[in-house]
C-alpha cells in the first residue's frame, strides 16, 4: 500500500516496528502465552468443558475482535503509553484528560498478572531443567503429582525461578523494542506450533482422544453458572491481552501504513488455533490416565509429564517444549511489563534501564505473594480462594474487562468520526460501520451482560 492509511501525526517516542510482520509476530507474541496452554485447558476443564468453550469462542469474536481494533486504533493515534495516549486523545477529543484512568486501570491489572504470571513460568523453566535431567522417564501418574507438590511446596525453587524470569523480562525490555523481541518471536511461535501438533498426535493415538475431545467441544450447558461465563469472558481478555494497555502500547510502534483489522483478525485466528489445540492435547491424556480436568492450575503440570515419559525420545521433547513455554511467555511477559516501563520513561524522564530494573522489582516483590499462596499462606483464603487466586479473578474477570470496555467505548463513541475512521480506512464503509456497532454497542453491553450475570442481577 503506498499512501497511509492513517493521517496520524505524532510520532513514537520509542521507534518503530519494523514491518507489519513483526507487529503481528509480537502482538502474537503477546496473545499466545501461559494463557494458552497453562491457563485455558484449566479454566475449561474448571468450568465444566465444551460449554465453556463456545461461550469463549463467542466472546472472542464478538467482544474481543472490536475491542482489539479499538486498542490498536488508539494506541496508533496516541502514539504514547496508554495512561497518556488515552489523556492526550481525550483532550484532543472531549476536552477531558480524565480518560487517562482508563489506562491507570489497564496497569494495574498488568501489575498483578505479571506479578504471578512470572511464578507460573518459573514453573516451566523448573520443567525444563528436570526434563532434560531425565527426571520424568518412565514416570507414572502419582510420581508426577509428587513432583509438582514438591515444587509447589518449595518457597526457595519457586523464587529461584520466579527469580529468573523476571530478570530475562527485563533484559528484554531494557534492551528496547528491536532487538530482542523481533527476532525471538519468529523463530519460537513456529516452534511451539510444531510441538503442539506432534503432541497431538501422540493425544490422538495414546490418549483418550474421543472423552477428550467430547469433554472439550460437546457443551453440556447444565455446567454454565454466572461466574463461568464470567470466566469464560475473563479468559478471553487474558488470552488476548486485552485491556491492560499492552495492546494499546504496541499499536502505538505500528506504522502508519499498516491495515489494522487485517492484523487483527491473524492475530485473533493464531491464537485461537494455539488454545484449543493445547485443549485437544492436554484432556485426551487427562482422560487416559484417570486424573480429573478440574486438577486447577497444576493441570498440564500434572498430565504432560506423563505423555513425555511415554514417548520415544520424549526426553529431548519435553525439555523443547518446556524451554519453548516459557519462551512463549517471556513474549507475553514483555507486553506487561512493556507499557508501565515506557510511562516511566515518557513521565519521570528516567533511562530505560532504570524504570525497567524499578518496575521489574517491585511486581517481583508482588510475585512472593503468590509463591507463598501454594504452600505457607495456602490456608489463608478469602473472597475467591488463595492471593494468587483473588489476583487472578480479579485482574482477568474484573480489571481487563472493565478498561476494555472503556477503551472501546472510547474508540466508538467518543472518538470522532474522522479520527477513527482515519485509522481504519483501508475497510469499505459498510465493515467500519460494523466496527462501530460490535465496539460500540455489542462489546459493552456483552461485557456488562455477563458481569450482572456472575453478581446474579439477573
Ligand atoms: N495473553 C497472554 C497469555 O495468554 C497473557 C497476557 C495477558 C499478556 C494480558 C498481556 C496482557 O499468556
Amino acid at each position: 500500500m503506498s499512501n497511509n492509511i492513517s493521517n496520524n501525526e505524532r510520532t513514537s517516542l520509542q521507534g518503530l516496528w519494523s514491518s507489519r510482520i513483526t507487529f503481528i509476530l509480537a502482538v502474537t507474541g503477546s496473545a499466545i502465552g501461559l494463557g494458552n496452554i497453562w491457563k485455558f485447558p484449566y479454566v475449561a476443564g474448571d468450568n465444566g468443558g465444551g460449554a465453556f468453550v463456545l461461550i469463549y469462542l463467542i466472546c472472542i469474536f464478538i467482544i474481543g475482535f472490536p475491542i482489539m481494533v479499538s486498542e490498536i486504533l488508539i494506541g496508533r493515534r496516541g502514539r504514547r503509553n496508554p495512561i497518556t495516549s488515552m489523556k492526550l486523545l481525550g483532550e484532543e477529543e472531549t476536552g477531558n484528560g480524565s480518560w487517562k484512568i482508563v489506562g491507570f486501570v489497564g496497569l494495574l491489572a498488568g501489575f498483578l498478572i505479571l506479578s504471578y504470571y512470572s511464578v507460573i513460568a518459573g514453573w516451566t523453566m523448573h520443567y525444563f531443567v528436570l526434563s532434560i535431567s531425565g527426571a520424568f522417564n518412565e514416570m507414572n501418574s502419582e510420581q508426577v503429582n509428587f513432583i509438582f507438590n514438591e515444587l509447589t511446596g518449595s518457597i526457595t525453587t519457586q523464587a529461584i525461578f520466579h527469580t529468573l524470569f523476571m530478570i530475562s523480562t527485563v533484559i528484554i525490555i531494557a534492551k528496547g523494542i528491536k532487538n530482542g523481541l523481533e527476532k525471538a518471536v519468529k523463530l519460537m511461535m513456529p516452534a511451539l506450533l510444531i510441538i503442539l501438533f506432534i503432541l497431538l498426535i501422540y493425544s490422538v493415538t495414546q490418549g483418550d482422544f474421543t472423552r477428550g475431545v467430547e469433554f472439550l467441544l460437546k457443551p453440556d450447558f447444565s455446567k454454565i453458572t454466572g461466574d463461568s461465563i464470567l470466566a469464560a469472558m475473563g479468559q478471553a481478555f487474558f488470552t488476548l491481552s486485552l485491556g491492560m494497555g499492552c495492546i494499546v502500547m504496541y499499536g502505538a510502534y505500528l506504522p502508519n501504513n499498516e491495515s489494522i483489522v487485517r492484523t487483527t483478525v491473524t492475530i485473533i485466528l493464531c491464537d485461537t488455533l494455539i488454545a484449543l489445540l493445547a485443549g485437544l492435547v492436554i484432556f485426551p491424556i487427562v482422560f487416559d490416565n484417570n486424573l480429573t480436568p478440574t486438577e486447577g492450575p497444576g493441570l498440564i503440570f500434572l498430565t504432560l509429564p506423563l505423555a513425555f515419559a511415554d514417548i520415544n525420545g520424549g526426553l529431548a521433547f519435553g525439555a523443547l517444549f518446556f524451554i519453548l513455554l516459557t519462551f512463549a511467555a517471556i513474549t507475553s511477559a514483555i507486553s506487561l511489563l512493556e507499557p508501565s516501563v515506557a510511562w516511566m520513561i515518557e513521565q519521570l524522564n528516567v533511562s530505560r534501564k532504570v524504570s525497567a530494573i524499578a518496575i521489574g522489582f517491585l511486581i517481583w516483590s508482588l510475585g512472593f505473594l503468590t509463591i507463598l499462596s501454594f504452600n505457607d499462606l495456602a490456608d489463608f483464603t478469602f473472597w475467591k480462594g488463595t492471593i494468587f487466586d483473588n489476583f487472578d479473578y480479579l485482574s482477568s474477570n474484573i480489571l481487563l474487562p472493565i478498561s476494555g470496555m472503556l477503551f472501546t467505548i472510547f474508540a466508538s463513541w467518543f472518538m470522532t468520526k474522522s479520527s477513527s475512521q482515519s485509522e481504519l480506512n483501508d475497510i469499505s464503509p459498510i465493515a467500519y460501520n460494523i466496527w462501530r456497532i460490535l465496539a460500540g454497542v455489542v462489546a459493552p453491553i456483552g461485557v456488562l451482560i455477563v458481569f450482572f450475570n456472575a453478581i446474579n442481577l439477573f
